[in-house]
């Protein structure tokens, strides 16, 4: 199959590539760089470097390239940013995803796999969450991402194209040559990682008044190559229709167990100053997994959170300045 990465530069992103390109497919990565790296991208994929919403150049490169499928991880990725900065959201998020999405259908793709996102339920009522759920989010990131969800059917009944978005829960952890890189860093296994290194004096730690049995937030960490494999078993599954997955572990983690498994794992000290909430943070966020073992055949390998801290620990370790290093 001949894919089209968007955004395949950035975390997420470059991990799928590489395991496109081990299933034997071929591989073009479209990314403006804004948060992603060129050296994060596999040699063995085409690297075209530009914006999605340039949507002269984006039929140039349709037209070019007859494409079977697209995957779409382009965007802005902070809750809290969003919050203070909603405009900048709408435009990337939601503004990037209308351009490509007319681009398919122009073009006669039909297989998109949407890079949505646990943040689209806001707070749950009951974890672990399913894809029943009511979709209530309380940051507009994940306004942003409801609001592709909700475009996909409308273009499915117009065109042939078939969808399948996935609600990632926490993407963490690396692989032997892939890791989190991001700048400004905001995701806590990093900045946790980056105090256990000596790079940061402490972890702010956001917030210890929540209605959680230690007051700090719980999050369902998911190890960045299980999150790439779904991406390839959804190819598959798109042959028979389209579908919402929630990608997590089903296993929920409080900031202070984060923190406490990253002392063990490290064998270092990390010292945590404890601040004010951070605005958009939902106080649970677990998935029910079951709907895509079920459906996609999906089954997280990376099962503990020690696993998935050591994976990133190794990588933070041999890469400690990012991919500058
Ligand atoms: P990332 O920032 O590392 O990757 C995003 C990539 O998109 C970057 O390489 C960036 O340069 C590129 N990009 C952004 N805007 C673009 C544009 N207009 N045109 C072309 N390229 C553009 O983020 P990530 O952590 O890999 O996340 C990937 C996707 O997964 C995002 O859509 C994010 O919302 C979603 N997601 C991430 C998580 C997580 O925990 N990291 C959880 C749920 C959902
Ligand atoms: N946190 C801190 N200190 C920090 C950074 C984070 O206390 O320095 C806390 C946050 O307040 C939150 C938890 O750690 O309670 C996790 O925060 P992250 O920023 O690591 O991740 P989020 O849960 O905010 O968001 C991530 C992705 C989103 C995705 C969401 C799905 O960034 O794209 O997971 O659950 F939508």
């Amino acid at each position: 199959m001949r894919a089209l990465v968007v955004g395949g530069a950035g975390y997420i992103g470059s991990v799928t590539v590489d395991q496109l390109l081990q299933s034997g497919h071929t591989v073009t990565v479209l990314d403006n760089l804004v948060s992603g790296h060129r050296d994060a991208v596999n040699h063995d994929a085409e690297l075209v470097v530009g914006d999605v919403r340039d949507e002269d150049s984006l039929a140039r490169l349709m037209a070019s390239h007859s494409f079977d499928a697209v995957i779409y991880y382009a965007g802005y990725i902070q809750a809290g940013e969003s919050v203070l900065n909603p405009g900048r959201y709408f435009a990337n998020n939601v503004g990037g995803c209308i351009a490509l999405l007319s681009s398919m259908v122009a073009y006669g793709v039909g297989r998109f796999v949407f890079s949505s996102s646990a943040a689209v339920y806001g707070e749950p009522e009951s974890v672990p969450v399913t894809e029943e759920a009511p979709v209530r989010p309380v940051n507009p990131y994940g306004e942003s991402k409801d609001m592709v969800e909700r475009m996909l059917p409308w273009h499915e009944r117009q065109s042939d194209m078939r969808y399948i978005s996935l609600r990632y829960f926490n993407a963490a952890g690396a692989t032997d040559s892939r890791g989190e890189d991001h700048r400004p860093e905001s995701h806590l296994i990093p900045i946790v990682l980056q105090t256990a290194a000596g790079q940061r004096e402490f972890v702010p730690l956001f917030g210890t008044d929540y209605a959680t049995a230690d007051g700090t937030c719980i999050r369902d960490y998911v190890h960045v190559s299980d999150l790439a494999a779904a991406h390839i078993l959804a190819l598959e599954r798109l042959e028979t229709g389209s579908g919402v997955y929630n990608l997590g572990s089903g296993s929920g983690f409080s900031n202070r167990e984060l923190i406490e498994t990253a002392r063990t794992v490290t064998g270092k000290p990390i010292t945590v100053r404890e601040e004010p909430r951070r605005p958009g943070d939902p106080a649970r966020l677990v998935a029910s997994n079951e709907k895509a073992k079920r459906d996609l055949g999906w089954r997280p390998a990376v099962a503990s959170l020690e696993a998935i801290i050591e994976s990133a620990w190794r990588w933070h370790q041999a890469h400690p300045k990012g991919y500058a290093s």
